[in-house]
């Protein structure tokens, strides 16, 4: 490599970890010209992505806007690795509500510790309460399809829910039991602080926005979280239920990628499967 080539790859490594720093931070945005930009309103405003590689058998998803794609650095900040083990370690010892009692495994959920989309649905079924992971059954393998249609891969973003212990026989979390359980999700969102958030279903439209709106009514609607947008749609277990949906539901995700800046590719899988 000659000496010019090498003094540019170090100033280019050291504006990649500039950048990771800055999002780190909670920079979500760089402006990358000096000409004043055509004002966009904040709800749809697309967001700067994260550079993703393409699932296998995909195209790479290129951005639609002109905005700067920030690279994350190649591991993430050793401190949010440490701190979503400890929430992890404090999740499993907890015994605050009474879903402790029967649980196998606590769910803390998983992913990607610098996500651009967190999904958060509603609490472990059997499936996920016996694997200690979230979204592994039924409607984790939709999820799967749905995450993989909008070009990103299960370790390219973070899967949790509003509870963390398996509600007895797939019931819904009763209030006291979401109220418990919040702190842990809202100290995930801080240390993640993931551009997007997918809310899926309406226990976590609810637990989330605190909205007894009916998911019907929300789902495509851009809500907030503390400052992150929150796209409220169908959980997978009522796309199984409902297949027609999954259309209403992929219109969301693409609302979700346009935001981002990302294409949206077609939809395939579940077009297949509904
Ligand atoms: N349903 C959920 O809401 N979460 C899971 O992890 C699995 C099924």
């Amino acid at each position: 490599m000659s000496a010019k080539r090498a003094a540019l790859a170090g100033v280019v490594k050291d504006l990649r970890a500039h950048i990771g720093h800055l999002r780190d931070e909670g920079v979500q945005a760089l402006e990358t010209s000096a000409r004043p930009r055509a004002k966009v309103p904040a709800a749809s405003k697309p967001l700067p992505p994260r550079a993703t590689a393409a699932a296998p058998g995909q195209s790479a998803i290129t951005p639609t806007a002109p905005i700067v794609p920030i690279t994350p650095s190649s591991s993430p900040p050793p401190a949010t690795t440490a701190a979503m083990q400890q929430l992890a370690k404090e999740v499993a010892a907890c015994r605050i509500c009474v879903l402790h009692a029967k649980r196998t495994h606590t769910v803390p959920g998983q992913g990607s510790p610098r996500p651009q989309v967190m999904f958060v649905g509603e609490a472990p079924g059997a499936d996920e309460d016996a694997q200690g992971l979230a979204f592994v059954g039924r409607s984790g393998q939709l999820l799967t399809q749905m995450i993989i249609a909008m070009g990103f891969t299960r370790e390219q973003v973070f899967i949790a829910n509003i509870c963390k212990c398996r509600p007895p026989d797939n019931r819904q979390p009763l209030p006291e039991e979401m109220t418990a359980c919040l702190p842990f999700l809202r100290r995930q969102i801080a240390l993640l602080h993931p551009a997007l958030i997918v809310a899926l279903g309406a226990t976590a439209v609810k637990g989330l926005l605190n909205s007894t709106q009916g998911i019907t009514k929300l789902r495509g609607t851009w809500c907030d979280f503390e400052g992150i947008p929150v796209m409220p749609t169908y959980h997978p277990a009522y796309l199984l239920r409902n297949p027609p949906a999954k259309h209403e539901a992929w219109a969301d995700l693409q609302a979700v990628l346009k935001r981002l800046g990302r294409a949206a590719p077609a939809w395939t899988q579940t077009r297949k499967g509904a």
